[in-house]
């Protein structure tokens, strides 16, 4: 165990004095961040954000960056062919303007989470152009809503499913691919490329991170994905990567993540980590030794991704454990009943938990990077 997991353990088990770390980590996240070229966030919803004032007390005082939780997927913006529906979208852009604080934008494209008129009319005889039509024109009418507003923008959410039994690891089984083919992939960042040439655009992935043979098949087939899309041109500045963790479930290896990383941003692709949470399911009883746990991953998973300066946002699933998605009927792996994931940096009351600890922790050791500009990861 290398000395900052030493650190992290021994301190939230509160045995080292919490004098020095607790005025530097009771610093803001996002300025912990801030002062070495990172941004810090998370994701939200509108219900909590201005239904809950305890919880937005701390989005307002910790987060640097926002991205909407689910408001701003298809289902939501385009209920009906001819209808959109900004009102929860523009909200959020607006508080977090009102804050000073970036956007993230999510998600322009995904196989989910659409409204079932578009699945209908995927799989209807309308011309090819007309299909094509159906994504770019929500692409630029979106992204050219928000045009200045979003810094970085999930272009394609979720592409590789090597299960889906294409060579290639590509997720094929779904309405837009078997249309469209690989090509949507394509046409959805020059889209948004040209509807909002400020932001930076991405490509957002989970089961990437960890050492187990399953997440290496989506990180072989996402680097010959990001290759391919490199060679026709297309206008990808970043990959993003969820980082839904599972300490106790999935192995995780320092090394194997720091060249994953390497191998992605020596294509000139810059790294934010989109979606953080560390699930505690599957560990002990003892909900304080499984807050430890959590914060010793955190640690072994943030010194590695912040040790690549192509790193520049790090953006947690959620900020309390009061609204964390592992808990709700909408996991993939739902919690068993009454359970609540321990799997974000404050507790469902609000309180600061070694996770917390930990991530500004990670920050303060991080190294400074210089600002991105686009070309130069
Ligand atoms: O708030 C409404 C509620 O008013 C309504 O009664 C209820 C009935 O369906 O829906 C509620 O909204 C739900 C929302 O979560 C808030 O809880 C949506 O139905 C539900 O679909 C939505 O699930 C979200 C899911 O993506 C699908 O959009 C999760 O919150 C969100 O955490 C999850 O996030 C995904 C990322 O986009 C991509 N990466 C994986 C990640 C986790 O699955």
């Amino acid at each position: 165990m290398d000395r900052r997991l030493f650190l992290a353990s021994t301190l939230c088990a509160g045995l080292l004095p919490d004098t020095a770390w607790a005025a530097k980590t009771d610093t803001p996240l996002k300025k912990l961040a801030a002062d070495k070229g990172v941004r810090y966030g998370t994701s939200t919803g509108t219900h909590a954000l201005f239904g809950d004032p305890g919880y937005a007390a701390i989005v307002a005082q910790q987060a640097g960056m926002l991205v909407s939780e689910y408001q701003g997927k298809r289902a939501q913006l385009q209920p009906a062919p001819d209808r959109y529906d900004f009102a929860a979208l523009d909200s959020i852009v607006a508080y977090a303007q009102r804050h000073g604080m970036a956007m993230r934008g999510h998600t322009l494209c995904w196989y989910s989470t659409n409204p079932p008129w578009l699945d209908a009319q995927m799989k209807s005889d309308l011309a090819l152009p007309a299909k094509q039509k159906l994504l770019t024109d929500f692409v630029s009418t979106v992204a050219g809503r928000y045009r200045g507003r979003i810094a970085e923008w999930d272009v394609v959410n979720e592409p590789i499913e090597p299960g889906d039994g294409w060579p290639l690891g590509m997720r094929t089984r779904n309405n837009i691919w078997a249309v469209l083919t690989e090509r949507y992939i394509d046409m959805a960042f020059h889209t948004a490329r040209a509807a909002d040439p400020s932001a930076a655009l991405f490509l957002n992935e989970y089961g990437i991170e960890a050492a187990t043979p399953w997440n290496e098949r989506k990180r072989h087939a996402l680097l010959l994905l990001l290759g391919r899309l490199k060679q026709r041109g297309v206008p990808i500045d970043g990959l993003g990567i969820q980082a839904h963790l599972r300490p106790y479930k999935d192995k995780f290896d320092q090394q194997v993540f720091a060249t994953f990383l390497k191998q992605v941003t020596d294509m000139g692709l810059r790294i934010s980590i989109t979606e953080m949470d560390f699930s505690d399911r599957g560990g002990s009883n003892d909900p304080q030794q499984r807050d430890i746990d959590m914060a010793a991953a955190a640690t072994a998973f943030l010194d590695v991704a912040l040790d690549n300066p192509a790193t520049r946002t790090v953006m947690s699933w959620g900020v309390t454990d009061r609204y964390s998605w592992l808990t709700s009927r909408f996991a993939s792996d739902p919690w068993p009943k009454g359970g609540v994931a321990r799997a974000l940096p404050y507790d469902v009351n609000l309180k600061p938990k070694p996770l917390r600890t930990a991530i500004a922790q990670a920050f303060i050791d991080a190294a400074p990077r210089p600002r991105w500009r686009r070309g130069a990861a």
